[in-house]
């Protein structure tokens, strides 16, 4: 039965083991289910038989007088008090572990904001929402918040660290699988908390060398940013003068107002293009038709920010 468990809980129940903690954290809590699930079975199985064994069968039934049993109570405080060392112990190991840092680890600052992470690595190389490490590489997080309280968590590497404004808090892991990974902000931190998502994406080390030095963006204005970045994903549809595509002109129409199918207008602001871009279902110019894609999760914070500044600056 240990084995069935053993084996359901690794499949089923908890996500893949792609840390050098993850193991040891999953083999405590191995410990834990088994031994409750142990206790629960005695404890009350006991109860119902003892309920049943010693239920009055007449009127005249008198309990036995018993007045302790000193054996019995030794052994019922001794046996959870070892299991409970047993559990300080083991926990405070993986606990130790986790929080002595390691000395030669790639240092990545992460800074959660409403509501999204950026990271910043030490070659200059910024991302948001795509969190890029090496494999089998110690890593540092030096973790802030520009706002409220957020926190860093990837179930795979079984890690968890608050991000609190107004002081670094640090968190360190080694990969030891590469492939992508989820990583969510799990402290309630306003409306967006849910989508307060990132990629954790783990490389070989020399693929990830490569990338940090590899920045597509370095040395770029943001304006400039945009621009490549609608070179590149939006030119098909859009321009950047007053001429329509399949989709409207950009040019000059930030701080302008704009027309829309249901008949409202508003003014093409920051939030208005930003929402145009993630969400563009939700606000139809009016005489274009419903065709773009999403580009919620397709494109960075940085890229996005881009954009936003290239129309600007396109009067
Ligand atoms: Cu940030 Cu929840």
């Amino acid at each position: 039965m240990i084995f069935w468990l053993n084996q359901a809980y690794a499949s089923s129940f908890m996500p893949p083991q792609a840390s050098e903690f993850a193991a040891g954290v999953d083999s405590l809590y191995k410990f834990l289910i088994i031994t409750s699930f142990i206790s629960c079975v005695l404890v009350i199985g006991g109860m119902i038989y003892f309920a049943m064994k010693y239920k009055r069968k007449t009127a005249n039934d008198k309990t036995a007088y018993i007045s302790h049993n000193a054996m019995l109570e030794f052994l019922w405080s001794f046996i959870p008090f070892v299991i409970f060392m047993i559990v300080f112990g083991w926990g405070f190991k993986i606990y130790y572990d986790m929080r002595k840092m390691p000395e030669n680890a790639y240092e990545v600052h992460v800074v959660g904001q409403k509501w999204y992470w950026d990271f910043l690595y030490k070659s200059g190389r910024k991302t948001s929402g795509e969190f890029y490490v090496p494999v089998n590489e110690p890593v540092k997080l030096i973790i802030s918040s520009r706002d409220v309280l957020h926190s860093v968590f990837v179930p795979s590497f079984r890690v968890k660290q608050d991000a609190v404004p107004g002081r670094y808090t640090a968190l360190h892991f080694t990969a030891t699988k590469e492939g992508t990974f989820q990583m969510f902000c799990t402290e309630y931190c306003g409306d967006g908390h849910s989508a307060m998502l990132a990629k954790v994406h783990v490389l070989s080390k020399e693929a990830y060398e490569e990338w940090l030095q590899n920045d597509p963006y370095k040395g770029l204005s943001v304006a400039d940013i945009g621009k490549k970045v609608f070179d590149q994903k939006c030119v098909a549809c859009h321009n950047m003068s007053t001429e329509k595509k399949i989709g409207p002109g950009l040019g000059g129409i930030f701080g302008h107002e704009v027309a829309l199918a249901d008949g409202t207008k508003v003014t093409a602001d920051e939030n208005y293009i930003r929402k145009s871009i993630l969400d563009p279902a939700s606000q139809i110019v009016a005489g274009f038709p419903n065709a773009m894609t999403p580009f919620q999760g397709q494109i960075s914070e940085q890229e996005l920010l881009g954009v936003i500044e290239y129309i600007k600056a396109s009067k």
